[in-house]
């Protein structure tokens, strides 16, 4: 069963902070977009580790990133596929306007809209969907993978990766510091376990190719010395699916 939009674990976590402030996700991304491009991040630097090269195996004609955020790997893929179409999608206007300010003149196509709700694109019009980082905020987990069975064409690879379940259950969701640094602001998000995700994916009618699973190990700590404090733990998922 997915949880409720608050973090919800049966005992006191050394790693849920002091009282956060639990902001909406749309408002919460907001005001995020202010530093989020600017703050390391274990989760993203795991990610980009592990996914982007995955991404980057085929030729794509016509991608679309799901919570495209700022726009880092819509971006990242540009410098790849130069003649494919790209298309970010975020309900985040702040993230959003980071995103344009970025890529002027890289002919991506930024999009408002809320994933919770049906998506604004043809069926069968991507090859290559992704999205990253996004899910524990998707609370219409079987409208979010129906779309993406339809918008994606025959072929599409899709990619999901997402903050490991096992990190919320220790109390840790996206979360980052306000400009006083002296409080945490958390967008809410969700606690899907990883057979919510799976099922919610076959439901659709997707296929799952492969689940992978990423800890915190050297590697990472190498780059981030803040992810020790995490060294050992699983941080990340990503899930290939296939229509
Ligand atoms: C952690 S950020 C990830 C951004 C980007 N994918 C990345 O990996 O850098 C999550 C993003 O999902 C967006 N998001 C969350 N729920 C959404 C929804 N229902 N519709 C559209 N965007 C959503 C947020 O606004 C935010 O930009």
């Amino acid at each position: 069963m997915s949880g409720k939009f608050a973090p919800k674990i049966p005992f006191k976590s050394p790693y849920l902070p002091e009282n956060p402030k639990i902001l909406g996700v749309q408002e919460g991304y907001d005001l995020w977009s202010e530093i989020y491009d600017e703050e390391s991040n274990s989760l993203i630097l795991l990610e980009e580790m592990h996914l982007v090269p995955q991404l980057l195996q085929k030729q794509y004609c016509s991608i679309l990133d799901c919570g495209c955020g700022t726009g880092r790997l819509a971006i990242c893929l540009r410098d790849s596929f130069s003649e494919a179409s790209i298309v970010g999608v975020d309900f985040s206007e702040g993230m959003l306007q980071k995103a344009r300010q970025k890529s002027v003149g890289q002919r991506i196509s930024w999009h408002n809209a809320d994933l919770n709700k049906p998506f604004l694109f043809a069926d069968g019009q991507f090859d290559l969907i992704v999205s990253s980082l996004v899910i524990e905020h998707i609370s219409a987990l079987d409208n979010y993978f129906a779309e993406i069975k339809r918008v994606a064409a025959t072929q599409a690879d899709i990619f999901i990766s997402g903050l490991h379940p096992a990190m919320h259950l220790m109390g840790i969701s996206a979360r980052f510091k306000n400009k006083e640094n002296t409080s945490h602001i958390m967008p809410e998000s969700l606690c899907h376990n990883l057979s919510d995700v799976f099922n919610a994916a076959i439901a659709a009618g997707l296929k799952v190719v492969r689940i992978e699973e990423y800890s915190v190990d050297d590697r990472l700590i190498s780059r981030c010395e803040k992810a020790a404090r995490y060294a050992g733990m699983p941080l990340l998922f990503i899930m290939k699916m296939a229509k």
